[in-house]
């Protein structure tokens, strides 16, 4: 039942789910979920990711799926799509909100695009590091009114967040070295009107692009940088296009796993809290095998011809801080800014 290679029906269901959603329609289903309007028996959820099956996403995504498939006498398990299958994160999004797809991982930049309160998060410079990162984003006391905040308006609720560690730059002709560098380069972001101004405070100028179109466009010369972390560099393969990486850790960035409410709020409470606990230990999981993922990264696009620069890295936090007063513009807004920075050691 389960399947971690696609399979050509696979391809052919997740294709007519996305046409059935992008129509408005109701999706017929293939017996593998339950999804929401199900009777709560349980369901193999489908859960729609943009990373390779190397990337430590999907990895404890997967264990997560199995756990919780043993943990709940087979009621509940998890169907990993990777690379994009089921829709880059705009789309995936929009799935697990109406019900076509039922789990997805969304940056959070797709999330401030719905409430902009998860653009705190967002920030560069919020958090110092991946520890600090997990601390604050899977504290209930910090985060928990944000994360059901999209319940009522988008029938979405945020589980927690994986990190996706320290991000940089890299380039397609050479190494950076400080902000006046990146002038006159297009240097591609996500989906983010925040993410649009830090590639502009670095110097460079912004292209928003789907993660899926990345390596073509760097190829292709649309863009000439990007910016993301080591592990997304190496099974993207972008150090093949893009090999000069430049130590500008301007962000920690952040992922969520986010599912679609009616769903979650079907789960018995004895599942629910099994399907609690197996996500815990995904979360734990996932930093742990990020460490290595990071390491094992380096060596691999070194080895494939990428270089690994320092920077003048206290000339990119001046351009960046400024930002954070820029952008927060609300109580709530500022109660989680400070939340988070209050929980820097
Ligand atoms: C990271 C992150 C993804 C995101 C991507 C991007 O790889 O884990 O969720 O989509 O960056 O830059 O788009």
């Amino acid at each position: 039942m389960r399947t971690k290679t696609l399979t050509m029906a696979a391809l052919a269901t997740a294709t007519a789910l996305t046409l059935a959603a992008c129509g408005g329609g109701e999706t017929s289903g293939d017996g593998e979920t339950a999804a929401a309007g199900g009777d709560g028996g349980g369901a193999t959820m489908r859960l729609a990711l943009n990373q390779t099956e190397e990337h430590p996403s999907f990895i404890a995504l997967d264990n997560f799926g199995q756990r919780l498939e043993e943990a709940t006498e087979g009621r509940y398990s998890i169907n990993v799509y990777p690379n994009e299958t089921l829709g880059a994160q705009a789309e995936a999004l929009q799935l697990v909100s109406d019900g076509s797809v039922d789990m997805a991982i969304v940056s959070g930049t797709q999330l401030e695009n719905l409430n902009e309160d998860f653009l705190v998060f967002n920030l560069p410079k919020v958090f110092d590091d991946v520890e600090h990162q997990m601390r604050v984003v899977n504290d209930e006391a910090i985060v928990g009114d944000l994360y059901a905040s999209l319940e009522e308006s988008n029938n979405v609720t945020v589980l927690g967040g994986f990190t996706q560690g320290a991000r940089s730059v890299y380039t397609t002709d050479g190494p950076i070295e400080t902000p006046a560098d990146l002038a006159g380069k297009k240097l591609r972001v996500q989906e983010s009107d925040l993410h649009i101004a830090m590639a502009e405070a670095m110097g460079a100028s912004a292209t928003p692009m789907a993660f899926g179109e990345l390596y073509t466009g760097l190829q292709s010369g649309v863009v000439d940088a990007a910016e993301n972390n080591e592990v997304s560099f190496w099974t993207q393969k972008h150090y093949e296009v893009a090999p000069y990486w430049s130590y500008t850790n301007h962000l920690v960035g952040l992922d969520y796993l986010i599912i679609n409410s009616d769903l979650l709020a079907e789960m018995s409470e004895e599942d629910r809290a099994a399907f609690d606990a197996e996500w815990t230990a995904a979360y734990e999981e996932h930093t742990e095998l990020w460490a290595t993922a990071t390491e094992e990264a380096i060596a691999n696009a070194e080895a494939g011809g990428a270089t690994f620069t320092e920077v003048d890295e206290a000339a990119f936090t001046e351009v960046l801080e400024p930002l954070a007063e820029e952008f927060i513009t609300s109580e709530s807004q500022q109660a989680l800014y400070d939340a988070a920075r209050a929980a820097a050691e």
